[in-house]
């Protein structure tokens, strides 16, 4: 058996929760998290490095041996890191340049599903010198109207709005640069209605590929699902509604051709696939693609694979998953995410964070969380600290995870009560 030494790019809550598993496979000879929290190096050693910072992290590979690259967050793979390494030994899980596009460009994204017949809302796109066109496509559709930056926003470039005077004020505000260049071109969609879930998939880029466990998240700040869009305020694994029947659709319908369809097209990709999906009326449709895992869906995706992480990505990085298994844990999932007050809004940071740090029935993944000189943990972003539990239920494992929750401690800690409970009969 061959050990790899594994470099971990990102230091969110999805970072710790892969380094975690990734830490305990015996392929691991050594781990390495850039930048990583104050949380990873629990499981391999920080490093203080931007994720990029090509250059950089070329200069690491070589003075560390380093085999394998795994990539975090979008930002690295939609700036092309993955090209950047391609002549290079070192392995890099993750879609080319090209691939990153389904993330990188809501336009391009599109696109390739109208040209692989994958079930999608029904779209076009605009830019300021086709604004009149944008504005008599809003009058063809039904309230409420979506509209999309092509590019990334951290997040924040989709607006759902009801009024349609508002929503040609907004689409001439997004074409005049209210999201900067993401939002030279803007998609406006159909609305679609019905419940959203997160299928991740590995995909070797040659026609292999593993349905990993599907997961919801809850991305409001408001219990009830109300407030402002955050990156995510908890996920449940598996979901109910996304039953055999559901998942037999998506992977006909939606998973086959984008994995046949990125090949067909010659694009490179050999990493995660994270499909944003809505069950309209149980029908599967896709909201979006995304190129890496999700954040907090990887808090309770990983500790749901059973079998071998390193396994499962060395041999999508290799292009040949062959028959490496991804077996699930038939166990529930669920995390709970706490955050600083005032998130998603403007929020303090270097707030000491004390209380039990190590919950016997709960796992904590650390997100926004660093070390200061003397070793305390300190606040360092919006969202502090996931903590995820494993449960008969939805409810048995939720329990866990708000006693986790409640045994730490910060100014201002606010956590959503309301996490799985649309889910729960
Ligand atoms: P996106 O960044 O594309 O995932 O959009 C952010 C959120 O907006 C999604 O998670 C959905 O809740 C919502 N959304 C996006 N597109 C639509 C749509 N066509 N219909 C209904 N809701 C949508
Ligand atoms: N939780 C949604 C995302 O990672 O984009």
């Amino acid at each position: 058996m061959s050990k790899l030494n594994i470099l971990l790019l990102g230091s969110g809550g999805r970072e710790s929760a892969l380094a975690w598993k990734i830490s305990q496979s015996q392929r691991t000879a050594k781990l390495f998290i850039a930048p990583g929290n104050g949380g990873t190096d629990a499981y391999g050693i920080n490093v203080d490095l931007s994720p990029l910072d090509f250059d950089g992290i070329r200069k690491f590979v070589a003075d560390n041996d380093i085999d394998m690259i795994v990539v975090g967050n979008e930002d690295p793979l939609v700036a092309g890191i993955y090209d950047y390494f391609a002549d290079d030994k070192v392995l890099v899980a993750g879609p080319s340049k090209a691939g990153a596009a389904l993330e990188g460009s809501k336009d391009f994204a599109k696109q390739f599903m109208v040209r692989h017949g994958i079930p999608t809302a029904r779209y076009e796109s605009f830019t300021a010198s086709t604004l009149d066109e944008g504005y008599r496509f809003l009058e063809t559709l039904r309230p409420p109207y979506v509209l999309k930056a092509d590019g990334l926003a951290a997040g924040k470039g989709v607006l759902i709005i009801d009024n349609l005077d508002e929503a040609k004020k907004s689409l001439a505000e997004m074409l005049g640069g209210m999201f900067g260049a993401s939002s030279a071109t803007v998609v406006i969609e159909e609305f679609l209605s019905g419940i959203e879930c997160s299928v991740f998939v590995l995909t070797d880029g040659e026609g292999g590929y593993r349905i990993l466990p599907v997961a919801k998240d809850y991305k409001r700040i408001g219990e009830g699902d109300t407030g402002l869009n955050t990156g995510g305020m908890g996920a449940v694994s598996p979901v109910p509604f996304a039953d055999a029947t559901f998942m037999d659709k998506v992977e006909k319908r939606i998973i086959l051709p984008t994995v046949n369809g990125l090949k067909e097209e010659g694009i490179v990709y050999r990493g995660f696939i994270f499909l944003g999906l809505i069950n309209v009326g149980g029908e599967p449709m896709v909201i979006e693609y995304n190129v890496r895992m999700g954040d907090p869906e990887t808090e309770v995706v990983m500790p749901r694979i059973a079998s071998d992480i390193v396994d499962l990505l060395e041999g999508a990085a290799k292009g040949k998953l062959g028959d490496i298994p991804a077996e699930q844990d038939p166990r529930t999932a669920v995390t709970v995410m706490a955050v600083s007050g005032g998130y998603p809004g403007s929020y303090a940071k270097g707030l000491e964070i004390t209380g039990n740090l190590n919950p016997e029935q709960s796992i904590l993944f650390h997100a926004g969380t660093r070390r200061d000189a003397e070793g305390r943990l300190l606040t360092s972003g919006g969202r502090v600290i996931a903590a995820t539990s494993y449960g008969e239920s939805i409810a048995d494992a939720l329990a866990k995870s708000y006693e986790a929750i409640n045994a730490i401690n910060f100014d201002g800690k606010y956590f959503r009560r309301d996490i799985g409970r649309d889910l729960m009969a």
